[in-house]
């Protein structure tokens, strides 16, 4: 369906600032008054970067697939985006054309089908081994055991290394980074990236860590000089197309440390915001856990098990519609562009939100009820489920929790594969139950953490179900 035809000076108008003071507060749901209430595209005038750059803040599924697929070519990642650069350097997530094709071509294959059937045995196993090590009746830190866990299975399945001993101050590095935010955000920033600040400094120190991390691995695998067939692996035999050269060590470092940091961040809050939600409404923790006892017993979940949990999915689904971990991304037009009718200038910036876009009820009628069946019925094999509901076959980019077009996530089958089995696992063998009664809201930096921790009281169904051939990396190999 085209993109609504509106006329330019019909386009609400607001001063950029606006958006500059709303930066460091609730900013989505700033966002989404604002889209309530003027219209699905907003423009933010102002000078920012002394340039005469314009802000669009744009809520509406035609137009958003204008930006990120159709007309996508007329965009590139803003420099909020590239501001990211400070942790990852030029890795997939951050690169223009034309290296991103190219290393996109490259990573490709480790995602491939085939080889999430091997990782969907890592992420069983370490799933039921993390539910052996809590204890009947002891309170756990959901989120943070979340990503113990995302950290795990994307080093084991993807670079075949344990990260075990690593993982607290990988998770310490990564809240600093974090921390970084808003200042990135906030214009003229750049100017600062050099000087010795004390959050600048203590940034650069934990980057120093996360990036150690990863030439460590990159160091073992030159070192074993086997071919493995994961992605670290992979990256180091690349050749060009005369067989000649390869990547450098830094873009292997780069490439390595946006897997690394992409591929378990978002998996993790998505998880812990589903234990949160489950808390709250019992009767659906009830129905899933029929669901996975009428699917799998007490055996443990395998890959095949993923198409016919089709309620985990629904859950896990519901839960990226009103969390969704990538909250929001922008676009810069390199070029004039028209999008929704409106001419964008080169220069001018495109925001899109799928925290905004989920919970329009234009599109999700009762917009902040949990309701997994929205997602029952039509959720096909592991890509994006198409939702249907009450309203019909939904506008697809009126849910696009993995973005759209050439920069959509590339782990997106890995997610799914992963949300649903972990979800299962622990959905098996535990209950968690909720300690304490407040709200919890969300933290919305890069990603959409839990602002405070999500407590919860471990109360055990039964042992995870049988032993798994699993072994923590050293002993785990990827089959070609
Ligand atoms: C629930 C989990 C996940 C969510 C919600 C998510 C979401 C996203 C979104 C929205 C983008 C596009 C950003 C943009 O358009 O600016 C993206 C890109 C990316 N994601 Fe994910 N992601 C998830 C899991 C993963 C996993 C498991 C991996 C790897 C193991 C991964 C690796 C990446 C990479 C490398 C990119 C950059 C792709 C490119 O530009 O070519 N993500 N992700």
């Amino acid at each position: 369906m085209a993109a609504t035809i509106r006329n330019d000076s019909d386009v609400p108008t607001l001063p950029a600032l606006l958006l500059l003071k709303n930066l460091y507060g609730d900013f989505p749901n700033f966002l989404r008054e604002t889209s309530a209430r003027y219209g699905p595209i907003v423009r933010f005038k102002g000078r920012l970067r002394l340039t005469r750059q314009n802000v669009y803040f744009v809520n509406e599924p035609a137009a958003i697939e204008e930006i990120l697929v159709s007309k996508g070519t007329a965009f590139e990642k803003s420099r909020g985006a590239r501001r990211l650069r400070q942790i990852v350097g030029k890795g997939l997530l951050t690169s223009d054309e034309p290296q991103h094709l190219a290393h996109r071509r490259l990573i490709q294959p480790a995602f491939h089908r085939k080889r999430l059937e091997e990782f969907a045995r890592v992420m069983a196993g370490a799933t039921a081994q993390r539910v052996e090590s809590w204890r009947e009746g002891e309170s756990i830190d959901v989120d943070a055991e979340m990503n113990r866990l995302a950290l795990e299975i994307v080093s084991n399945a993807l670079f075949g290394v344990d990260l075990r001993g690593d993982m607290d101050e990988i998770a310490r590095s990564l809240d600093v980074a974090m921390g970084m935010y808003h200042f990135w955000q906030s214009p003229f920033t750049e100017l600062l990236d050099d000087w010795p600040l004390p959050n600048v400094l203590r940034f650069k120190a934990a980057r120093k860590r996360l990036r150690d991390v990863v030439i460590r691995i990159v160091a073992q695998h030159r070192a074993e000089r086997i071919e493995r067939g994961d992605l670290v692996s992979m990256l180091l035999a690349a050749r060009d197309e005369n067989g000649r050269g390869g990547l450098s060590d830094e873009s292997v470092r780069d490439e390595a440390l946006t897997i690394l940091l992409a591929g378990h961040e978002t998996t993790a809050n998505a998880l812990a915001w589903t234990f949160y939600v489950l808390q709250r409404r019992p009767d659906i923790e009830a129905a899933l856990q029929r669901h996975v006892e009428r699917v799998l017993g007490d055996r443990p979940v395998t890959f095949d098990d993923v198409a016919r949990l089709d309620y985990v999915r629904a859950v896990f689904a519901e839960t990226m519609r009103l969390y969704p971990p990538a909250w929001i991304t922008s676009r810069e037009a390199l070029a004039p562009v028209t999008i929704g009718g409106v001419v964008l200038r080169a220069g001018d910036l495109a925001i899109v939100s799928p925290y905004v876009t989920h919970r329009d009820p234009r599109f999700w009628p009762d917009p902040e009820r949990y309701d997994p069946s929205r997602f029952l019925g039509a959720i096909g094999g592991h890509a994006a489920p198409i939702s249907t509901g009450p309203v019909g076959e939904r506008e697809r980019y009126a849910y696009f929790p993995f973005g759209g077009g050439s920069r959509m996530c590339i782990g997106d089958s890995f997610a799914w594969t992963e949300g649903v089995i972990a979800l299962a696992t622990i959905v098996q063998s535990v209950r968690l139950e909720r300690i304490g009664t407040g709200d919890i809201k969300p933290l919305a930096l890069v990603t959409l953490r839990p602002r405070t921790p999500i407590a919860a009281r471990v109360r055990r169904r039964r042992q995870p179900a049988g032993s798994l051939p699993y072994a923590p990396a050293g002993h785990f190999e990827i089959q070609a």
